[in-house]
Formats: C-alpha cells, sequence, structure tokens
C-alpha cells in the first residue's frame, strides 16, 4: 500500500528525514516511535503533501503509483488520512459543514443530509462526543483529548486506506483513548485492507491497536525494527539504549 524509498526531506535549511525508507502491505499496523524532534511529524506531513519541506530525493508510493508531485487534497481523495498531533481550531466553519464537504469532495459528488446526519450521529455517538458539537465551529474551545477525538470521527466518516495516527494518544485520558482505539479497531475488522501507521512514545496505544513492526526513527531514518516487545524494551530502557545496541 505505502511504499517509501530513500526519502530525503529538507526546511529551508536543516534536513530533516534522511534516506527514510518502509514499506506497509494492505492491512497492516506498523508504528514508528522515536525521540522528540526525530522527524516523526514531518514523515507524517510530508506523506500528505505539506508545503512546509521539500523533498530533495526520493520517492514515496501509494497503491503503486509515485505521489511525489500530487497536491494534498488528491493524496486525501485516494485515501490517505492524518491524525494531526495538535489540531487546529478553525472559527467560522462547524464540524458538520466541513464534514460533509470533505466527504463530498472525496467521494466526488454531494452527499445527502438525510444519510449524511444518520452517519454522523452514529460517529458521534460511537465516540461518546457530545450531540451539539457538530453544530460547533471545529474544535473551538475544544480540550486536546477532543480534539483527538475529533480527529477519529473525521476518520470514521472519511473511510481511508491509510490511517496515520500522530501521537493520537497524547492529551487524552485513560477512558478517552481507550473509547478512540476501541473505534479504530472497529474500523480496521470491517477493513480489513485497510493499514496504520501509529506514531508514538508510548506503549501504551500498541496495547490496544496492535503491530506488526516497531520502528525506531533517529536522525531521519529508522535504526530499527522489532516486533511489539521493542516497544516495551524502549519503555524499560529508554532510546538511547537502542542506539548503543545497534552501534550507533
Ligand atoms: N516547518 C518546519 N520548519 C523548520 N523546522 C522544522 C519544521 N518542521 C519540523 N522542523 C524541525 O525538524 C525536526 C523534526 O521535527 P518533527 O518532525 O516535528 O519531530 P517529531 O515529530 O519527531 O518530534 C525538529 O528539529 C523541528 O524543529
Ligand atoms: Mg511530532
Amino acid at each position: 500500500m505505502l511504499s517509501i524509498k530513500n526519502l530525503t526531506v529538507k526546511t529551508k535549511d536543516k534536513e530533516i528525514l534522511k534516506n527514510f525508507s518502509i514499506n506497509v502491505n494492505d492491512g497492516e499496523v506498523h508504528a514508528i516511535m522515536g525521540p522528540n524532534g526525530t522527524g516523526k511529524s514531518t514523515l507524517a506531513k510530508v506523506i500528505l503533501g505539506s508545503s512546509d519541506y521539500i523533498v530533495t530525493s526520493g520517492s514515496i508510493y501509494f497503491d503503486d503509483v509515485c505521489i511525489n508531485d500530487l497536491p494534498t487534497y488528491e493524496r486525501a481523495q485516494k485515501g490517505i488520512f492524518l491524525a494531526f498531533q495538535n489540531p487546529l481550531s478553525i472559527e467560522g466553519v462547524t464540524n458538520s459543514e466541513f464534514l460533509r464537504t470533505a466527504l463530498g469532495e472525496k467521494n466526488g459528488k454531494p452527499v445527502g443530509l438525510y444519510e449524511f446526519i444518520k452517519e454522523l450521529d452514529k460517529a458521534t455517538s460511537d465516540l461518546q462526543m457530545p450531540e451539539g458539537l457538530i453544530h460547533r465551529a471545529i474544535n473551538s474551545g475544544a480540550s486536546g483529548g477532543e480534539r483527538k477525538k475529533n480527529e477519529i470521527l473525521q476518520m470514521k466518516l472519511l473511510k481511508p486506506k491509510l490511517i496515520i495516527l500522530d501521537e493520537l494518544d497524547s492529551g487524552l485520558d485513560v477512558d478517552s483513548l481507550r473509547i478512540v482505539c476501541d473505534n479504530i479497531n472497529q474500523y480496521l475488522k470491517e477493513n480489513k485492507d485497510t493499514s496504520v501507521l501509529i506514531i508514538t512514545h508510548y506503549p501504551r496505544i500498541l496495547e490496544y491497536i496492535k503491530p506488526k513492526y516497531v520502528h525506531v526513527l533517529s536522525s531521519g531514518k529508522i535504526i530499527k525494527t522489532g516486533d511489539y516487545s521493542l516497544a516495551w524494551e524502549i519503555e524499560k530502557n529508554g532510546y538511547s539504549k537502542i542506539n548503543t545496541m545497534d552501534g550507533n
């Protein structure tokens, strides 16, 4: 589904990803862990085509098509979804207006109001979100945890093929994390080909959504890949030990 080959990415004055490569097959869950500032969010944003970064070499393939030159909306239309680490608030646009428009753009045709409201009501109730929330401006006055839930509400409606979760667990209390992860797992059960890239510092979220592979990112590339147990090794020993073990 997602194949990134030797990707090097920089901002105006700094190289962030260096020869980064990863392969994610249909239906696989991968976790990417790494200390602060190693380029995890940059990777997520570059997969979606953020204009803040320059790809100096390498390629990103999605379903065997090179998407390097595609604008963000086309990547989203193809089914790539990013739940942001720090979701912004947007005054003047309500959740329901935003979601109905986004869904229409993704499907290439307007969404009927009745079926939309039915689906939205079910999704907000699954996520145990307050009823009036969909008529409020996007994330207006919302707490960190509410913002994260809102990202997953978008995911449920937009039905992506590749889900990227950038530190979904930060800002969510234990109960909310469980609700949100239950919703993601239910989605994965109903959409078996969907792949997930979980960016996180903590193994807790990986207890709920089990990854097949755990990768450690350091200085812009993957320095170690293991299974679920690697996340606990990091929790116990820290990242510096992982580096030492690999001779880096
Ligand atoms: N748009 C940007 N402009 C300048 N520097 C950036 C930008 N985005 C990220 N960086 C820098 O690149 C490094 C990696 O950032 P980031 O990808 O957010 O790390 P992580 O998510 O792993 O904590 C950091 O040093 C950060 O300050
Ligand atoms: Mg980050």
